[in-house]
């Protein structure tokens, strides 16, 4: 890292571009955010329903292991043998009754506790571990793990608060508007970005891009900035939610528009494509919510999805997609559900630019590390202004929560 301080003022509205390549600065983030005091989503637990199932996710760079228990409780293990280090669980998922690691053969039980030391009394009397050794110090490490309505978080740290005061009232509740009742899982993405994690982090809290970048948006309607809607953050700032509401009387094109549509005349060949059941109790068509670090909770019509952003490094990351219906879903809105999820994932309508953008950023600042960006949309504040989603204030917030857990 250079000597010369990251960041010299309080102004999270200039982010410095050396935060986006250097890998010392990813070290750090490492040790005082995803092993700091967040909580990180890991998975939804209707995707290990039965005792003994697990699947393995991640916190920033650690691999970790989810497995519900035998009384039906659910475990977050960093999945590292406590003999050599090595992976135990190498699947993404299954049902086991123990886990084993392939390389010695030390075995687990689903709470982390070490059961088996292979040839621990050596054989014939001779070698074997030595005397006094206590597999109760030897377990997988576990970490404290919340769900609250399906979805599953740990975190490394014992000094973060419990995990609703950490969301708080007013996030909490966004997120249990979209999970009102049991999930299924529709179906995985997953896509590879040329660019620093905190870029997508970014782009999910700019809904000043939406109509600008996305031509699809400002083409057939899904948000527009005349429609209803706001954007509202966690009182701390760290957490955002961005969401467009279709007016009562059902239009969508309310006065003149700030940007308007290229392609008036375009008009979809199959409109069922942007067809909207609604189904949460309220009008709204589009709501994107980010919880800090890594969690993105996505209703765009009837496509619901959790997206978990991995840092993979410096300048890369990875963004996977659970793509989620209800558990009571009659075939034809699982249909609706599929079409519609055409609008995102890594090729979808309004998502395939945000994968590219972050890649053009990445590309540009390589060469200027000690330039900074200039994101003063409404202002430098991080409350939102009025009910504008034309405002980089929840991006503000990012950094806010950035430099909070990083004191840079
Ligand atoms: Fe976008």
């Amino acid at each position: 890292m250079s000597t010369a301080p990251l960041w010299p003022d309080d102004d999270v509205s200039r982010v410095p571009y050396r935060v986006y390549t250097d890998p010392d600065i990813h070290a750090r983030e490492q040790e005082r955010i995803f092993r700091g005091p967040t909580w990180n989503f890991l998975c939804l637990e209707a995707e290990i329903p039965n005792p003994g199932d697990y699947r393995t996710s991640v916190i920033g760079d650690a691999s970790i292991i989810v497995v519900r228990g035998r009384d039906g409780g659910i475990a977050a293990l960093v999945n590292r043998c406590a003999h050599k280090g090595a992976l135990v669980c190498y699947k993404p998922r299954g049902t086991v009754s123990e886990f084993t690691c392939v390389y010695h053969n030390w075995t687990y039980d689903l709470d982390g506790s070490l059961t088996g030391v292979a040839f621990r009394r050596g054989v014939r009397g001779e070698g074997g571990m030595e005397e006094g050794f206590e597999p109760g110090a030897h377990g997988l490490q576990r970490l404290r793990t919340a769900s609250r309505n399906g979805l599953v978080f740990a975190t490394f740290s014992d000094e973060a608060p419990d995990l609703e005061t950490y969301i708080g009232p007013a996030m909490l509740a966004a997120m249990d508007r979209v999970f009102v009742k049991p999930v299924r899982v529709l179906g995985y993405h997953s896509q590879l970005l040329p660019s620093n994690w905190k870029l997508y982090a970014e782009n999910t809290k700019d809904s000043y891009h939406a109509t600008l970048l996305h031509v699809f948006h400002n083409t057939f309607g899904i948000v527009r900035f005349t429609m209803g809607g706001g954007i509202s953050l966690s009182e701390n700032g760290w957490h955002h939610l961005s969401f467009t509401e279709r007016a009562a009387d059902g239009s969508e094109r309310e006065g003149a528009e700030a940007v308007r549509s290229l392609k008036e005349q375009y008009a979809l060949e199959d409109p069922s494509l942007m067809e909207h059941r609604l189904e949460l109790g309220d009008r709204i068509t589009n709501s994107i919510q980010t919880i800090f670090p890594t969690l993105v909770v996505q209703q765009i019509l009837n496509a619901l999805a959790v997206r978990q952003l991995v840092p993979t490094g410096p300048e890369e990351c990875e963004l996977r997609w659970t793509v989620l219906g209800f558990e009571d879903d009659d075939e034809a809105l699982e249909a609706l559900r599929l079409k519609v999820n055409n609008l995102v994932g890594p090729a979808g309508y309004v998502s395939m630019e945000d994968g590219c953008i972050g890649g053009f950023i990445e590309t540009a600042t390589r060469s200027a590390p000690e330039g900074r960006s200039f994101m003063r949309m409404g202002g430098t504040a991080i409350e939102p202004a009025g009910a504008s989603r034309v405002t980089e204030a929840a991006v503000r917030g990012f950094w806010r929560a950035w430099r909070d857990c990083m004191a840079l």
